[in-house]
């Protein structure tokens, strides 16, 4: 079978960058992606590039390329799913929030109504891939809802979980390290991993596409994430040895990442990981293995995330102990909010704990990044549900002048490693501030010699003094 039209449920951080490569790469396929949420969809369509929804760099020009050639963005879910000969399911899959898993397992509630959509418009046989990451054995309740609630069409489920990191998504996705397919062992789900390896064979070399059984793709996504949040659960531990002991996290991290066992990549100190996956894939296992009774593994992987909270906590704390035991009334300068460099996610971005514990000791907090908007911010703040409205605005204000959010400012925390904030007129920023002038750099991105030839106070994650 050759695909000719593709549709997208969910047009977020991972279906709009990957619908719009392989739009891109695909001319001769009809790709259009949908989503409930009418705003995002329009910002999707908008004319003005800079005001796509989701900030990659390069997606734009891949955007402008496509749209409208053969690239579509839709809240016409029910036409696009008659439609398409392949279905990608790209909706949110966040930690359970209630009931049963609390906390732990993944809220699959999008991806049945997804599944139950699908069952019900469907009129020709389709394939439908899981995109979100999803425990294992996923596939077979989507099967199991397709099969019974539909229409008496074929179905068939692949698992091509996605491996892009947001900030480096379109590299990653024109170039990507593998792309992983798993399918059913019978003839027709050998046949529909094949339609999907030629849709990538437009653009990824061969012997880059890996295909599985379903059930090795779903736990492969969950164990690479698991290992890379391991990492630099491993690096953020060190890294607390280093500051006691004298030792430079960063020279550690190039004596251990020379050796070709580890390796150089992922070994970042750092205030903590955030994204919208490694907390959850790890929590997610943690709740798998727990069902499985398989305590110990549980645990093993449940000390990722502690030592990550430990990570977050330990910066804020320090921030406090170090200004005097008190930060109450005075400003703290925060630059980025973002998870990581490179993106507007924001989502469990270790910035928001620590806001959250300065706020808690009556700090007043002045916000700079230069791709999160205020309201976002604002957004995390209230969805914490620990302050009104009105208060969270109060303590916490946004700008988007640098040289304003530090100016009088008793303290500046680095919270995202954007490039810019290492070209700064620093010398500016220590003259506009309260002496003595801290900073914490909790990205290690800083030049802490010359800062501190400036005048500044200076802490970096993992450097000893
Ligand atoms: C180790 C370090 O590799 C070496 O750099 C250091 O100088 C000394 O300690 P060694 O203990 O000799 O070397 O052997 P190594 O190959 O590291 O194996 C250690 C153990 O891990 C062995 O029992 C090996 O069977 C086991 N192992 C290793 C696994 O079970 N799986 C693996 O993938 C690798
Ligand atoms: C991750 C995986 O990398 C990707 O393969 C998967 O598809 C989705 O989850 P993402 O969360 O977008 O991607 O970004 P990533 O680059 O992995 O960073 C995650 C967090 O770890 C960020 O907060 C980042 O700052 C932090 N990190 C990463 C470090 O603190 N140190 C490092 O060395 C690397
Ligand atoms: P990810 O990082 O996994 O892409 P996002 O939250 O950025 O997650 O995107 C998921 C998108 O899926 C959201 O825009 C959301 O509105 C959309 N979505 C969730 N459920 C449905 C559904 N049943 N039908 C269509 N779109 C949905």
């Amino acid at each position: 079978m050759k695909i000719k039209t593709i549709c997208c449920i969910g047009a977020g951080y991972v279906g709009g960058p990957t619908m719009a490569v392989i739009a891109q790469k695909c001319p001769h396929i009809k790709v259009t992606v949908v989503d409930v949420n009418a705003s995002r969809i329009a910002a999707w369509n908008d004319n003005d590039l800079n005001n796509l929804p989701v900030f990659e760099p390069g997606l734009d020009s891949i955007v402008k390329e496509a749209r409208g050639r053969n690239l579509f963005f839709s809240t016409n879910i029910d036409q696009a799913i008659e439609e398409a000969d392949m279905i990608f399911i790209s909706v949110n899959t966040p930690t359970k929030t209630y009931g049963k898993g609390k906390g732990m397992a993944a809220d699959l509630k999008y991806i049945e109504l997804c599944a139950r959509q699908i069952a019900k418009v469907a009129k020709q046989d389709k394939i439908v891939v899981e995109k979100s990451t999803l425990p294992v054995r996923t596939a077979s309740a989507i099967k199991n809802i397709l099969d019974n609630t539909g229409n008496g069409v074929q179905f068939q489920i692949l698992s091509n979980p996605e491996f892009l990191a947001e900030g480096t998504a379109v590299q990653d996705l024109l170039n990507p390290d593998r792309v992983l397919i798993g399918g059913d062992t019978t003839k027709e789900g050998q046949a529909a991993i094949q339609t999907l390896v030629d849709i990538y064979a437009n653009w990824v070399p061969k012997e880059r596409i890996l295909t599985t059984n379903v059930w090795s793709s779903e736990l492969s996504k969950l164990t690479a994430n698991a290992f890379l949040a391991q990492r630099v659960s491993s690096i953020n531990a060190m890294s607390e040895i280093c500051e006691k002991s004298g030792a430079d996290i960063d020279e550690v991290a190039r004596a251990i990442g020379m050796d070709s066992r580890i390796g150089p990549k992922f070994l970042k100190a750092s205030v903590g990981f955030g994204g919208s996956c490694f907390q959850k894939d790890i929590l997610n296992l943690v709740y798998i293995a727990k069902t499985y009774g398989l305590n110990e593994v549980a645990d093993y992987w449940e000390q990722v995330i502690l030592m990550n909270d430990h990570q977050k906590n330990r910066f804020s704390d320090n921030i406090v102990s170090t200004l005097y035991n008190t930060v109450s009334g005075k400003k703290i300068a925060f630059l980025g909010w973002a998870f990581k460099k490179d993106t507007n996610d924001t989502r469990e971005s270790p910035a928001i704990k620590v806001a959250y514990n300065l706020l808690n000791e009556q700090a007043n907090i002045a916000v700079y990044d230069p791709k999160v908007v205020a309201e976002r911010m604002y957004a995390d703040l209230d969805y914490l549900n620990t302050r009104t409205e009105a208060v969270n605005r109060s303590l916490l204000t946004v700008d988007t002048d640098p040289y304003l959010v530090t100016k009088d400012a008793h303290a500046i925390a680095v919270l995202t490693e954007w490039d810019e904030f290492k070209y700064y007129d620093w010398q500016r920023i220590y003259d506009s501030m309260h002496k003595p002038a801290f900073i914490f750099d909790g990205r290690g991105i800083l030049d802490k010699k010359a800062l501190e030839k400036i005048g500044f106070v200076c802490y970096t994650i993992g450097k000893g003094s």
